[in-house]
């Protein structure tokens, strides 16, 4: 894993003694980021909110390399919410049209990666030309058997559950069984992320304490790690202090102390 990093990473830096920390062998296999405060950092500055979201591009660069330098199973970025519709139209429509730059840009880097594109969220409540750059990168990158970059848009979680039940009723009603049926199973087959390992590690940045709508269902039992870090600064070496503080983490899932 280490040699993953050399290209990137001086020997006598701190993100070099945070990496040299790190136990490869307990590295979560699915992180999900909240990617919050690109307002108030651009506000800091003086400048409007969408300032704020064009430098938050560099941190999902950094989140992304360094998933796939790590060699994570799977990382999911919350990047729009089916309630941030209620923002001015303005930021909205600078947002989308960020997104759709973003992913042609970084496409072909993506792809060299090994990194297979999801997007997950109401996809056909996108517009049809921010619709046409997803179908893209899914497409071109369908094959790739690296870590699955799953980015949220126009995603909610109580929307999920509820699409993700009507579609397990109708399957068991087509199997002829009855409501009773039912099983979580059947339900988590319909989530968006039914092909993605359990959450085990979800940060947020800019120190608010909420899930505002993310991945309900997954995060049952996630380990959560707020950050007081605005997401445009958000780094390698946050990434890798998640981690740290991850590791140290006793997960009992509903049992005892395992010593
Ligand atoms: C997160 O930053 C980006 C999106 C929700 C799209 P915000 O825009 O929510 O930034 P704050 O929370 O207002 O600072
Ligand atoms: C959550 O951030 C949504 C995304 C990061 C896309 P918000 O800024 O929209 O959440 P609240 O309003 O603080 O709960
Ligand atoms: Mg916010």
């Amino acid at each position: 894993m280490l040699k993953n990093f050399a290209e990137v990473i001086s020997p006598n830096s701190k993100d070099a003694e945070l990496l040299s920390q790190i136990d490869f062998a307990r590295l979560p296999q699915h992180v999900a980021v909240i990617m919050d405060g690109n307002g108030r950092w651009a506000r800091a500055r003086g400048k409007p909110r969408i300032f704020g979201h064009r430098a938050g591009a560099e941190s999902v660069r950094a989140i992304v390399d360094t998933s796939a330098r790590l060699e994570l199973k799977a990382v999911t970025l919350y990047a729009f919410s089916t309630e941030n519709w209620k923002r001015p139209q303005r930021e909205v429509s600078g947002l989308m049209q960020m997104l759709k730059r973003y992913l042609r840009s970084e496409l072909k880097e993506v792809h060299r990666r090994n990194i297979k594109f999801q997007a997950i969220g109401k996809i056909e409540g996108l517009s049809e030309d921010v619709q046409k750059e997803i179908a893209a990168a899914t497409e071109i990158t369908s094959k790739n058997a690296g870590t699955i970059l799953s980015v949220a848009l126009n995603y909610g979680g109580r929307a999920e559950i509820v699409e993700a039940c009507q579609k397990a009723v109708k399957n068991l009603r087509q199997k002829g069984k009855s409501i009773e049926d039912l099983s979580e199973t059947d339900i988590e087959e319909n989530l968006y992320t039914h092909n993605l390992p359990e959450v085990d590690l979800l940060i947020r940045t800019s120190g608010e304490y909420r899930i505002s709508n993310f991945l309900l269902w997954q995060l049952a039992y996630s380990e959560i790690y707020v950050t007081e870090t605005l997401f445009p600064d958000f780094r390698r070496k946050d990434i890798f202090e998640a981690i740290l503080d991850f590791q140290k983490r006793e997960r009992r899932f509903g049992g005892i102390a395992n010593k």
